[in-house]
């Protein structure tokens, strides 16, 4: 407003977040070299229209960009006033410098229409700006804003009370911070004594926990008829032990363990099936739908699916010959599934030590928690899509192995398989590590555990000793199993698990 631009109302009551997202940022933010249809797409992510993307986008009528950001612009494009780019040119050498240039060239410090006018012009800044007026399906609304000022603030205000309505996913908790660059929590943790906040961290613990006898009225042979029914798939398929691993896994992250990843998208959510960690690739849905039907054959309407998926991973890791521990019950199953945090919150195949430590630290698990849960890649298969760049690219990696893998995957993309241990595919035991010790792990994130840096002495010890990695492994698939949904989020026993009820 000061600028000269539109004004709205404000609508309040966002609560701060209890945590930052570094990787979201990284992912959901569009780039200055972004095209149309990429724009069109980040933006619709977000529930926001391409014309709002267009409207949203004239905030570029104020404000300076730096060189690195344009310099390809206004030395390779075609599309571009060649006046415009020869000016800027004086200013900015070819790569990386930091020296500014005005977005808006035209009222750098007016916010009006000006921005829209040097699109036509082909005089715009950053090539996602220019992507705007290309010959594309914007350039009728860019002309209509460049000479109707009234039109453009209009939609911009709409589109900035629509893009300010983006809420966190439903059930994330939040807080009203005291300082805003730290947690209230961690404020406070330094005002009252100590006593009292452990005290305090204690009872929200005790009111999440589980019990191993939660079913022992109510469905006395539940441990059975899982066991039997895992016991059939593995025989017919072993990585069948591996899918379902992986599916608890993917489910604890997002959310808490709440079976959340078992539904199917509805008009009010999209299915975490088709989040980007688990489309074409993460399996086993339906063998837990079968487990379930068994079990609610036996006992209607009693146990929840997320506690399905939690006995039936302890029994696929035993019945591979791997380590078994008493699974803790009486998980509740979601009734939303949460696509976004699925994208955000699972790890990356190419993520450094740092990105993996933090991720699983914002789960409450600790660095060593996370190099022990890493070693179910003892077990199962990976795409070469996930390993492709590790095997002709990276140095840390035996060049041996790295030449064979690279006989069954071509540079990129492809779906064609190799194992994730390739000692000993389908025994769960300790092989991961010694595959890394050798420098012969499969995945970037793999490797990173023993990259020289601080995970190499446990992953030395797992490698050696077989016994204190299956003691470890299981200590964190309990407390993985405790992820609960925050405080408050509603839940059920889903009858059938891949809807609602
Ligand atoms: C540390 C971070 C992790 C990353 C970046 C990661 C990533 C991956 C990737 C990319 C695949 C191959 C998927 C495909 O090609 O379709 C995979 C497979 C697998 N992951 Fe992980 N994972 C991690 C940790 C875990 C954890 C903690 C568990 C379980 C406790 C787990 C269990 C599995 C299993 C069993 C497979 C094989 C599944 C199959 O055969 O299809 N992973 N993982």
């Amino acid at each position: 407003m000061q600028l000269g631009g539109p004004t709205w109302t404000v609508r309040l009551g966002r609560r701060d977040s209890l945590a930052a997202y570094q990787e979201a940022a990284n992912r959901e933010l569009p780039a200055p070299f972004s095209d149309l249809s990429v724009l069109i797409s980040m933006f619709r992510d977000k529930g926001l229209t391409p014309r709002e993307m267009t409207a949203l986008s004239g905030a570029h009528t104020i404000g300076q960009a730096q060189c690195s950001q344009f310099d390809d612009r206004i030395y390779n494009d075609r599309n571009i006033n060649a006046t415009f780019a020869a000016l800027r040119r004086r200013t900015c050498p070819p790569g990386g410098s930091s020296a500014l240039a005005p977005l808006d060239g035209e009222t750098p410090y007016q916010f009006d229409n000006g921005y829209y006018r040097e699109l036509v012009a082909r005089r715009g800044l950053l090539q996602s700006d220019q992507a705007l007026f290309n010959g594309g399906s914007q350039d009728a609304l860019v002309r209509r804003y460049s000479v109707n000022g009234a039109a453009f603030a209009r939609d911009f205000a709409a589109a900035m009370a629509k893009m300010g309505a983006i809420r966190p996913p439903p059930g994330t908790p939040g807080e009203v911070r005291l300082v805003c660059n730290r947690l209230a929590i961690d404020h406070m943790a330094s005002m009252i004594p100590r006593l009292a906040l452990a005290l305090w961290l204690f009872s929200a613990l005790v009111s999440a926990q589980l019990s191993s006898t939660f079913y022992s009225a109510t469905c006395p042979n539940l441990q059975q008829v899982v066991r039997s029914a895992m016991a059939d798939v593995v025989r017919q398929n072993p990585r069948n032990a591996a899918f379902i691993l992986r599916l608890f896994f993917h489910d604890c992250f997002v959310n808490g363990c709440d079976a959340s990843i078992l539904l199917d998208g509805t008009p009010a959510f999209a299915s975490e099936k088709f989040a980007n960690p688990n489309r074409n690739s993460a399996q086993g849905y339906e063998i837990i739908d079968a487990i379930k039907a068994r079990v609610e054959a036996k006992c209607p309407a009693t146990v929840s699916c997320a506690d399905v998926l939690a006995l039936a991973t302890r029994d696929g890791v035993a019945l591979l010959g791997g380590p078994t521990w008493t699974v803790r019950l009486g998980r509740r199953d979601s009734l939303a599934a949460y696509q976004e945090a699925a994208n955000r919150e699972l790890p990356a195949p190419f993520s450094d030590l740092s990105v993996l430590i933090s991720m699983f630290r914002d789960k409450g698990l600790t660095p060593r928690e996370m190099t022990a849960l890493s070693g179910a890649h003892t077990i199962g298969q990976a795409q070469c899509s996930q390993f492709d760049d590790r095997i002709y690219n990276d140095r840390n990696i035996n060049a041996t192995f790295a030449a064979l893998r690279r006989r069954t995957c071509p540079p990129s993309g492809s779906s064609a398989l190799a194992p994730l241990d390739g000692e000993t595919p389908y025994q769960f035991d300790n092989g991961y590590y010694r595959e890394l010790v050798a420098r012969r792990g499969l995945l970037q994130s793999d490797q990173a555990l023993f990259n020289g840096r601080s995970q190499d002495a446990l992953v030395r010890r797992y490698s050696v000793n077989g016994a204190a990695f299956a003691r470890d492994f299981t200590a964190a698939m309990v407390k993985m199993g405790a992820i609960r949904p925050p405080p408050g989020t509603p839940g059920e026993v889903r009858l059938v698990c891949n809807r609602v009820n």
